[in-house]
């Protein structure tokens, strides 16, 4: 008869039956049909009562990892679900009905949700949930900004707690710092291509927005210098890995050179380094070429989950009175309860885990998208989430786009992303990691590429 066996205890009895089944089955000492032990005989070798062996297979049942039969008793599944899968095998085709999605940048789900589960039921559990019911201190309590500099140390060395502003994500983190830095009427400079998010923020707050010429390396250090000589800007917002939309990585060099930019023309820095764990080899952040003057962001949301809400400023000394002030009057504080389950998650390893995860799965996602592209002026990185296509003449970008949704697929056309309306592109961006399964990817981009190979871009009602 199967016996679980635990090392510690840790959880609650039921969890940790569960999760020695997961283990088991991991190992291969249970295999797939094989019948588990009745309620009765396993509570009497485990000396707990049948209603905990009980809940405990009501959890590997929700877990998928076994079935009931009624009047038969409990199964191991044949196909368990397991932590350790792909994400989305290869094989599972399940075409929705509806429209595929190619246009929001998120980490893919599948893994996603049985961790996090879990990690939830361990805070619920947790003494330190006591520490999530109450107000915040300023920049959020000390023990959650240590949680977030542990994160940032990941890409800036010397990150320090009593520097880090826990925000409620990056877009929240953008707004604080944007706002907090600059005042009304004032130049902010970005990309010429830019995430739309700085946009909208710029232009509800009456700040100006002006866009920077870029190449393949992101921001052309001439054309911001050229941009300075003709007015001093408060505040460069720049994304110097995976750009958002174009997938351009600066290299340190430029990065060195437009901190020294920076430097002559007196000016802060924003350094939205929220897709900086997708760099095919590690950079050193833009922000750390100008300590002094630049504001770190990132977030979990594209490396953990994006409902968790958290994000990290790292700024100088200076500007934290700013921040903060910003914090309190957009939001109050972001929820402690969420920053103490970023602050579990990362405690735990579990956020390293993930993003590890989620590079894999893009990484399998750039090489379809490379098979079925295989000829167009694609732009993109190894394990980039989404991707930049430069669309063939005569397609014009928003009319591919609008082509792209009325055959079933959503993605964005290069105009959402102008800084400034007199920008031009031949471009879309194509993100990889929304559809539910590699097959769904695969099928979403061939008819897209097939779109492009028909001699008429029209579209008829
Ligand atoms: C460059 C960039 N910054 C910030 C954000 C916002 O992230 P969050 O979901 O953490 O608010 C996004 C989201 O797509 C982004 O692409």
């Amino acid at each position: 008869m199967w016996v679980p066996r635990f090392s510690e205890h840790n959880q609650p009895m039921y969890l940790m039956v569960a999760q020695a089944l997961e283990q088991d089955i991991a190992r291969g000492v249970l295999v797939g049909g094989e019948r588990l032990p009745t309620l009765k005989a396993l509570a009497a070798a485990l000396d707990v009562t049948p209603g905990t062996i009980s809940r405990a297979y009501e959890e590997a049942q929700r877990r998928g990892l076994v079935v009931g039969e009624v009047g038969r008793g409990t199964f191991v599944s044949q196909r368990p679900a397991m932590r350790g899968d792909a994400p989305a095998a290869e094989g599972r085709l399940d075409l929705p009905s509806a429209q595929l999605d190619l246009s929001v940048i998120k980490p893919h789900g599948a893994v996603l949700e049985s961790w996090l589960r879990e990690a939830l039921m361990r805070l619920a559990q947790s003494e330190d949930l006591t520490r999530s019911l109450d107000y915040a201190p300023e920049g959020g309590h000390p023990l959650h900004r240590e949680a977030g500099a542990h994160w940032l140390r990941g890409a800036l060395p010397e990150a320090r707690w009593q520097q880090v502003v826990i925000t409620a994500g990056a877009q929240h983190g953008l707004l604080v710092a944007m706002n907090g830095l600059t005042r009304s009427g004032d130049l902010i400079l970005c990309e010429a291509l830019c995430y739309p998010g700085i946009i909208s923020l710029a232009h509800h707050s009456g700040r100006r927005l002006q866009g920077v010429a870029m190449d393949e390396q992101g921001i052309l250090p001439e054309a911001l210098r050229e941009r300075c000589r003709q007015e001093k800007p408060a505040l460069l917002v720049c994304v110097a890995t995976c750009q958002n939309p174009t997938t351009a990585i600066m290299s340190e060099a430029r990065r060195a050179e437009i901190a020294e930019i920076a430097r002559e023309f007196d000016f802060l820095i924003l350094d939205d380094d929220i897709y900086g764990f997708l760099a095919p080899t590690p950079l050193r952040p833009l922000a750390s070429f100008a300590p002094e003057r630049s504001v770190y962001l990132t977030s979990l949301s594209k490396s953990v989950a994006p409902a968790l809400r958290i994000g990290y400023l790292h700024g100088p000394p200076e500007t934290l009175s700013r921040l903060n002030a910003m914090v309190r009057s957009s939001v109050w504080m972001p929820s402690p309860l969420m920053a103490q389950l970023a602050t579990q998650v990362i405690a735990e390893g579990l956020g390293t885990q993930l993003m590890a995860v989620q590079r894999e799965e893009a990484a399998a996602r750039q090489a379809i998208a490379a098979q079925v592209f295989q000829g167009l002026q694609v732009r993109s990185q190894p394990n980039s989430y989404h991707l930049w296509l430069t669309l063939p003449e005569p397609w014009s970008c928003d009319e591919f786009a609008l082509l792209a949704r009325a055959n079933g697929v959503t993605l964005l056309s290069g105009s959402q992303f102008f800084a400034e309306r007199s920008t031009s592109t031949r471009g879309v961006r194509i993100v990889l990691m929304s559809p539910t399964s590699r097959d769904e990817l695969r099928f979403a981009l061939t008819r897209l590429a097939s779109m492009l190979a028909s001699a008429e871009p029209r579209l008829y009602y």
